[in-house]
């Protein structure tokens, strides 16, 4: 087996209801494992999935979480089916432009810079050299690309053995052509760009609670540039860009997790065969 075979994958059919919680991905959560068995992971497979969410008002209706809920679930969702090790969320993003609205927390673009950095060298030092990082969050995409580069030269700096073999990669579930279909199909122009029905949908069905805040609200504004928390207040007043989330449903929810998980895992086989 190459060093960057993954452990051998979950073979069952997805399930409807995975989550953090659901049976099947205990096997896979970082958390969950103790050092000697990460250590003899390590043996046998090099790559680890990353989930990056934010902690930001989502709409009138959405909850604060929306973003590192989903990230996590597609990430242990993939993490599952391919046998490749998830570790805790990172579920403080670079949400900047939310902090108008009340329960967002930001981390500034340098921080979050030194946040994903560090994870990276953290990672790499015990061994990991393909580090996957599943993100549910726009605002996080710019600040995490720079954080790689950095880590890579750091990686060389510190003379880390494998700093030249240390590969990263961002994916943005929400971006998966899969997913932008289907939410093409399901919302067509209600998508929108924030608070969209296709995130909250998985929030769902992930987390029946929140059913009782959907309820039909008035036209969203429209998308476009922003300039601060407080020019994005101004214009978005309820938070909304755009979208409609009262269409989002769970069954919508298992089905944007299904189609993530499968265009993820795609991308994920391609990056672990590159060679290093
Ligand atoms: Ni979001």
């Amino acid at each position: 087996m190459s060093s960057l075979s993954p452990l051998p994958a979950d073979t069952t059919a997805p399930s409807a209801t995975s989550s953090g919680t659901a049976t099947g991905t205990e096997a896979i959560r970082l958390q969950l494992r103790s050092w000697p068995e990460v250590d003899s992971y390590l043996e046998r497979c090099r790559a680890v999935i990353v989930p990056l969410g934010s902690t930001e008002q989502h709409g009138p209706t959405g909850a604060i979480g929306t973003d590192a809920l989903t990230a996590e679930a597609v990430a242990l969702e993939v993490g599952r089916r391919s046998g490749v090790l998830v570790t805790p969320v990172q579920a403080f993003g670079m949400a900047e432009h939310h902090l108008g609205f009340p329960g967002t927390i930001s981390l500034q673009p340098a921080t979050l810079l030194a946040v994903m950095h560090d994870l990276v060298l953290s990672l790499a030092r015990h061994g990991f050299e393909r580090i996957y990082v599943i993100n549910g969050h726009g605002g996080n995409i710019a600040t995490t690309r720079a954080a790689f580069a950095q880590a890579h030269g750091t990686a060389a700096s510190r003379g880390l053995a494998n700093a030249s073999s240390l590969r990263c990669r961002l994916a943005n579930w929400f971006m998966a052509p899969e997913a932008m279909a289907l939410a093409r199909e399901l919302y067509g122009e209600r998508e929108g760009h924030h608070a969209t029905p296709s995130e909250i949908a998985i929030t769902l069905q992930l987390e029946p609670s929140l059913q009782s805040k959907q309820r039909p609200l008035p036209e969203p504004a429209p998308a476009g540039p922003i300039h601060g928390p407080d020019d994005f207040r101004r214009r978005h007043p309820d938070g909304r860009m755009g979208s409609d989330p009262f269409l989002a449903s769970a069954e919508h929810g298992a089905r944007f997790l299904d189609v993530a998980a499968t265009a993820l895992c795609r991308d994920l086989a391609a990056f672990l065969e590159e060679p290093a």
